[in-house]
């Protein structure tokens, strides 16, 4: 064999809060990312310590209108058949399917709209891939009960959960629970809808609020084996492995410490249970999660049949304070690698980390992964109806050899690659429009403003002949 496995899945993805709009279509409710807004306070909100309440009223909230895929999907999903995708992944906005998130009934037309989103897909043998919640909450389930500090979400997410199984069974097989659970920690009102107040330890609240999604996602894998065993349920991760900055002992202690802060997660989602690295660094930060006899069998319970993650670049650990973490990367902040060079936002690019991330996870789970998000965000031009986005082909070029190193040298079980932001859609860091990953343009301007029309990159007619030549044309 000298390229991809027969039956590696080929796409694309997205997210409902980054592409949707049609915020008051459909009988919708209000989300959190209604209210985050495009530019300056944009990280004070996410991160949970500025109230969108003490927003001025002339913020512009991107979410609102996004791409407008809402009228636009039909036209979307053709393009992404074009190209050649054997998989799309999507998410689903959860006030789309329960305005308020706990009423005992769900909306009919949020149903119908994912439902003809997946018909759609089916219709040209593309396989869903849902996210069940990627940084969307009703903010009815953040005002009445604090959002995921509270226990009680966990049967109001079930009931999605299953209305979901149910509605969708015989039409989607792969399904994955949380969007980067990890982000809980660095984005905790954008991932699970918490204001932190100047009186709470933001740390606790971040872990109890993950212990609760955690249990959440055990009990949805068990209802959706349940429901119909051929689902396969996944974990997500921010993922991208901590290079030690130095061989000195203490760095390479400090890049296993860091690791640990995303592995804290999928550990549990894997094995079903709590490492014991992570019971420790509970005790010693003083956090009580009162996980209780029944929580432990839940989580023993609800393992994951696969691991997804995300990848946008590596990062450097050092044990020296005066080492300032310097570079971007995601929203995580790194020591600057002075081996590798940057995208315009500052995320520096590392494909051969790509292959390096792919082996640590195989290697400490030995299950089924998927990479659900990877790609470049750049400014494109539009220059008389082209996009000639090399810089992106380049990108995704080398992020793929190192794919294909992995499963042809190291062996790892690389199942899928939906790269991120297929078509272009709304930055979750920056909230600008201008970041663009897609292989599809989208004439939309910073303020919303545009004709929305689709045009072909590019890297369209290249990633279509990679996905024809199944990874062996790169
Ligand atoms: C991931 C998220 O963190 O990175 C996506 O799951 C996000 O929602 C992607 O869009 C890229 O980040 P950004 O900030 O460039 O949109």
């Amino acid at each position: 064999m000298s390229t991809f496995p027969k039956g590696f899945l080929w796409g694309g993805a997205t997210a409902a809060n980054q592409c949707e709009g049609g915020y008051l279509e459909g009988n919708r409710g209000l989300s959190n990312v209604d209210f985050i807004p495009s530019k300056e306070n944009r990280f004070a909100v996410a991160s949970g310590q500025l109230d969108p309440k003490c927003l001025k009223d002339n913020e512009y909230y991107p979410s609102r209108t996004a791409i407008d895929m809402y009228h636009h999907y039909k036209e979307d999903i053709a393009l992404f058949a074009e190209m050649g995708f054997q998989v799309y992944r999507f998410s689903i906005c959860w006030s789309r399917i329960f305005p308020l998130g706990d009423e005992d009934t769900p909306n009919e037309d949020g149903l119908a709209f994912y439902e003809d989103i997946i018909d759609t897909c089916l219709s040209y043998h593309i396989e869903p891939l849902i996210t069940i919640n990627h940084f969307d909450i009703p903010i009815h389930l953040i005002k009445t009960y604090g959002a995921w500090r509270n226990r009680k979400l966990i049967g109001f997410y079930l009931r999605l959960c299953e209305t979901l199984f149910t509605r969708f069974k015989g039409k989607v097989k792969y399904w994955i629970t949380f969007n980067e659970i990890n982000m809980i920690l660095h984005m905790p009102y954008m991932a699970a809808g918490l204001t932190i107040q100047p009186d709470e330890n933001k740390t606790e609240m971040c872990y109890l609020a993950a212990h609760h999604e955690l249990l959440a996602s055990a009990k949805a894998v068990k209802l959706a084996h349940q429901i119909d065993s051929d689902y396969k349920v996944g974990c997500m991760l921010a993922a991208g492995n901590m290079y030690p900055y130095s061989c000195n002992p203490n760095d390479v202690m400090e890049s296993i410490q860091k690791d640990r802060e995303n592995y804290y997660f999928a550990d549990i989602q894997v094995r079903g249970y709590y490492p014991s690295y992570a019971l420790k660094f509970l005790e010693q930060n003083h956090i009580s999660l009162s996980i209780t006899e029944e929580d432990k069998v839940i989580l023993s319970q609800g393992c994951v049949d696969f691991v997804s993650f995300s990848y946008y670049n590596s990062g450097v650990a050092s044990a020296d304070p005066n080492l300032q973490a310097n570079a971007k990367g995601n929203v995580f902040p790194t020591i600057e690698n002075p081996y590798l060079s940057a995208s315009e936002w500052g995320w520096q690019i590392d494909p051969l980390g790509l292959r390096i991330t792919l082996n640590a996870l195989y290697d400490r789970y030995q299950k089924p992964l998927i990479i659900v998000e990877n790609g470049l965000g750049a400014k494109d031009e539009l220059i008389n109806g082209n996009i000639d986005d090399d810089y992106r082909i380049n990108y995704l070029r080398d992020h793929i050899q190192a794919m294909k190193d992995a499963i042809l040298i190291d062996g790892v079980d690389l199942i899928g690659y939906t790269t991120w932001g297929c078509i272009d859609l709304i930055s979750a860091s920056s909230g600008e429009m201008k970041k663009r990953y897609g292989f599809i343009y989208v004439d939309a301007d910073e303020d919303g403003q545009g004709t929305f029309k689709r045009y072909k990159k590019k890297s369209f007619t290249w990633y279509q002949q990679v996905i024809a030549s199944n990874g062996e044309i790169l």
